[in-house]
């Protein structure tokens, strides 16, 4: 989707540019002395009980640790210092349900209730060290108890809501997590969609080191209880204290655990530390959102199941004093203006989105943005994928009315924080492109000799240089962590993406070059969702490929080949997909799988995934004469054109 180019460039407005945060200063200040640079921002944004003396100890790559002797509590950024600089009746958030139902929290209140929770599961006997499991909708309890987890010192460790019992059960497992916090349900599509009963399943599986479940009612829909082990949110929380001492822990205390799909079969426990992780959400959040906490509505759309809403709805935001929107439901739920009656209602400033979001408005129609006032917007944001040029227009012209500047943000579960985007009202945007590193960050694309390449060169895209916001290992796997980053190019960050400079020097994504797949954002292995086809018991051999998608960015396409045994029946696919959803969960489950003969392989039994995504996005059958029978292509060509 990157291919199309516009060279077409958007200069800041003079007002922008004159009230922007990040000015040419910063750039300077951070080429000139870079530890500096992080230094002052650790100083000046966040707050620390224990002062730090070194910025970087980076003795032993690549375990980095950031500030390394400073304490600090995490939480207590986010919540107890607004309201001791007296902006505890300043909004924290706006609370949108997809029902209609809304709530807006202030500071004063979300330390309150944070301090509550954390009194409760310090009562369930977490303290710190400790991992807390969390599978919940989009409801404000769930910013409540990561919150909580961060100011016992506990990580938290966010598992999607989309995602199974089973893909719960192995993250409950490879975390050793002691409990469990959910809801019976959520809001989707106008229709309650449960929660609890897969904590149920997961725990049901046994071995998992869990003795408590906390459940906040959230749909009042009937659920199993597990006396003794089950506690309502309501009971546990509400009656603790309102007073809870946040105590001060070291800079690399483990914050939170976040798996993320990579190019083997187990997902990875991305870990994040605390004061340098928090130092970059909040200057990413002044610098790339240009954030005024005193004026601007903050609305990030992303589910705090990613990376995407750990940074920018909680730790980034919160410990920049924001106000924020979070929305429970789907954008189409009751109608497909649901967001932009959002910004309306709210008068959002800053928008954050992911392109597949914004190409499925765009196919919605002009007409129905245009039925809001969106005067209220100022900058808009996008994250998770390239984004096309077309989108990216669309975006600015019918979303931004032409005056907001569109940042496209490029970072990982990995990285923690922005790493490339625009500086708003500092430099042109450009269509499709990411441009350049932040402040303080520095990037590089590398050939496959670990040469640096100049402008118009593809390759693939390196960190050079420890940031402060980088995660600090796989959990409980050194050696996967040194492998999977570090050894492609000795002591250098290989992020796993193509990427160029153009001939300003701006980076333009290419993709990934792994098997990694990214869907509508998500990342997805294909080596994952291989395992979970051949583990079925009709399926032999499978493999997967992410083929173009025009909203999607990418979609799953299988290929299957049964067992001999196995007949061939007309609802075996569906049989398939509703066994990768229930393995993975349905964000998993593939557009199509083909059920097929052959795969095409070399001679040294690889499977080419490339001729197979050729064929699924319809180029026809490609090169195939590394194969050790050529003519399998053609006989899978034609089974696939005949499914
Ligand atoms: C892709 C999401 C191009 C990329 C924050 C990366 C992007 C992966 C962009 C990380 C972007 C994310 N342009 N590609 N602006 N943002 N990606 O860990 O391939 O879910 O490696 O983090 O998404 O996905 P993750």
């Amino acid at each position: 989707m990157t291919e199309s180019r516009n060279s077409n460039t958007y200069p800041p407005t003079a007002e922008f540019a004159a009230q922007a945060n990040v000015t040419a200063a910063d750039y300077e200040a951070a080429a000139e002395d870079r530890l500096g640079f992080w230094a002052d921002k650790a100083r000046s944004l966040v707050d620390w009980k224990t002062p730090f003396t070194e910025t970087l100890d980076w003795s032993n790559p690549p375990f980095a640790r950031w500030f390394g002797d400073g304490q600090l509590n995490v939480a207590a950024n986010c919540l107890d210092r607004h309201v001791e600089a007296g902006n505890g009746d300043r909004v924290a958030i706006h609370f949108e349900g997809e029902p209609g139902d809304s709530r807006s929290i202030t500071y004063a209140e979300l330390t309150t209730e944070v301090k509550k929770a954390a009194n409760a599961l310090a009562s369930l006997g977490v303290s710190q060290g400790d991992r807390v499991a969390i599978y919940m909708p989009m409801i404000p309890e769930t910013v409540i108890a990561m919150l909580a987890c961060a100011r016992l010192g506990a990580a938290h460790s966010v598992v999607f809501g989309g995602f199974s019992a089973d893909a719960l059960h192995s993250r409950i497992l490879d975390a050793e997590a002691r409990v469990v916090i959910t809801a019976d349900g959520g809001y989707r599509r106008g229709k309650p969609s449960s929660l609890k009963p897969a904590v149920d399943a997961a725990l049901a599986k046994g071995d998992t080191p869990v003795d408590h479940v906390v459940v906040v009612e959230r749909t009042g829909e009937d659920v199993a209880w597990v006396e003794g082990r089950d506690k309502k949110w309501a009971d546990v929380v509400g009656q603790q204290s309102e007073e809870h001492e946040a105590e001060a822990f070291d800079a690399e205390n483990p914050l939170f655990v976040l798996y993320t799909s990579g190019t083997t079969g187990k997902p990875k426990g991305i870990l994040h530390t605390s004061g340098g992780y928090l130092t970059q959400s909040t200057y990413s959040v002044f610098a790339t959102f240009d954030l005024k906490p005193e004026t601007d509505v903050f609305w990030c759309t992303a589910d705090v199941g990613w990376v995407t809403g750990h940074t920018y709805i909680v730790y980034g935001p919160l410990s920049a004093g924001a106000t924020q929107v979070i929305y429970e439901g789907t954008p189409d739920t009751p109608d497909k203006g649901r967001w932009w009656s959002i910004v309306e209602k709210y008068g959002v400033s800053i928008l954050y989105t992911a392109p597949t979001a914004i190409r499925t408005c765009m196919k919605w129609g002009d007409d129905i943005p245009a039925q809001y006032d969106l005067s209220s917007l100022r900058l808009l944001g996008s994250v998770g994928e390239p984004i096309n040029p077309e989108a990216w227009t669309w975006y600015r012209r019918v979303i931004g009315g032409d005056r907001c500047p569109v940042i496209d943000t490029w970072w990982q579960t990995e990285t923690g924080a922005h790493m490339i985007a625009p500086m708003p009202g500092l430099v042109p945007t450009k269509p499709g492109s990411s441009q350049r590193a932040l402040p303080g960050i520095s990037v590089k694309i590398f050939d496959d000799e670990g040469q640096s390449l100049g402008n118009d060169q593809p390759g693939l895209l390196v960190i050079d240089e420890p940031w402060p916001a980088m995660l600090r290992g796989v959990y409980g796997d050194p050696e996967r962590y040194k492998d999977t980053y570090w050894s492609r190019f000795d002591g250098i960050y290989f992020a796993g993406d193509g990427a160029r400079f153009d001939e300003d020097g701006d980076i333009w994504f290419l993709g990934r070059v792994d098997d990694v797949m990214n869907v509508s954002g998500h990342r997805l292995s294909t080596a994952e969702i291989e395992s979970s086809l051949v583990a079925h018991d009709a399926v032999a051999e499978a493999a997967v490929v992410g083929a173009a998608d025009e909203t999607s960015g990418q979609a799953v396409y299988a290929f299957v080949i049964l067992r001999a045994e196995v007949e061939e029946t007309d609802d075996m696919e569906e049989k398939l997909r509703a066994h990768v959803g229930s393995d993975i969960g349905p964000i998993a489950k593939p557009k199509r799988i083909h059920i097929v003969d052959e795969l095409p392989k070399t001679r040294s039994g690889k499977i080419v995934r490339r001729l197979l995504k050729d064929l699924a996005e319809n180029k026809g059958v490609g090169d195939s004469s590394t194969l050790a029978d050529a003519s399998v292509m053609d006989l899978i060509s034609q089974q696939v054109s005949s499914s």
